[in-house]
């Protein structure tokens, strides 16, 4: 594994994650009694606009329930149970950090759904699946920490069949540096932002066609401006997942998206 993908890995390390998340999760009810993924939508969403974000991706890019799905840094997988649920679809989430993973089949236990919802291990840019497994691969939030972009969307080119769909929701760079610390990065070592255009354009070059590709920055900047208006975060949260400088993190998030540093892209894709 490279240096840049160690430090990424150890910015999602989260040591003790599984004891926390049980812990937090006392407040919902007895470890024995099946839990919705809605129930734990504040803490396992981990991109804005959380799930209303998620829930619309599942719509534009129709997901049905015989379509098998990659989710590609699926964090603590709250977007995969949450995708499986509405729509009756099989996911596999793949990413980087093991606590996470971890996590994810923990919760993903006490949602009940491990017939259909599964997460390993492993980096987006060696993805160990075969050729043209999946119909559906999703991206949500996880572009900004790779670099080396042509491999990521090469290797999900390689693991999508002809005509299966790629969805990316993700931030882009608009007009300026960040501030930092942010939700994925400490520093700017570890983010490798690029604008809408030149994400669309390396995602074309992998073999994919545009179908729909829009700027949501004004829909993330009212998600920010609710955010502040409704004062403490609401419990449990991300900080569950990240520790207490989450919120300095979400801060930075706000002000770049506000100052137009930052923006949020949407876009769905043809394998072709
Ligand atoms: C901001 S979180 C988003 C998690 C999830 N997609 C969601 O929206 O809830 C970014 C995730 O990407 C993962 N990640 C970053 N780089 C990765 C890579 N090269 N391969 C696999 N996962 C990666 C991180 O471990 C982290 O879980």
């Amino acid at each position: 594994m490279t240096d840049v993908l160690n430090d990424v890995r150890d910015h999602y390390r989260a040591s003790g994650l599984r004891a926390r998340l049980t812990a937090t999760l006392m407040a919902l009810g007895p470890d024995d009694a099946l839990l919705a993924p809605q129930q734990l939508a504040s803490l396992d969403q981990f991109h804005s606009r959380g799930l209303a974000a998620t829930a619309e991706l599942g719509e534009l890019i129709g997901i049905r329930a015989d379509m098998r799905v990659l989710d590609i840094g699926s964090g603590i997988g709250g977007p995969a149970r949450f995708l499986a649920a509405a729509h009756g679809c099989s996911v596999v989430g793949i990413d980087l950090s093991e606590p996470f993973v971890d996590a994810a089949c923990y919760l993903t236990e006490r949602t009940g759904q491990t017939a259909r919802v599964s997460f390993e291990t492993g980096s987006a840019l060696d993805l160990p699946f075969d050729r043209g497994q999946f119909d559906v691969a999703l991206l949500q939030h996880v572009a900004m920490n790779i670099a080396d972009r042509p491999r990521l969307y090469d290797n999900i080119r390689r693991v999508l069949k002809l005509g299966g769909k790629f969805a990316t929701y993700d931030v882009v760079l608009k007009n300026g540096d960040s501030h930092y610390p942010v939700p994925w990065a400490r520093t700017s070592a570890t983010s490798f932002l690029m604008t809408a255009d030149a994400t669309r354009e390396a995602i074309e070059s992998a073999g994919f066609r545009t179908l729909m590709s829009r700027d949501d920055s004004d829909a993330a900047k009212a998600w920010i401006t609710q955010l502040r208006a409704s004062g403490a975060p609401p419990s449990p949260n991300l900080g569950v997942v990240m520790g207490p400088d989450f919120l300095e993190f979400t801060t930075n998030l706000g002000k770049n998206l506000m100052q137009d540093r930052l923006g949020v892209m949407t876009a769905v894709f043809e394998a072709v």
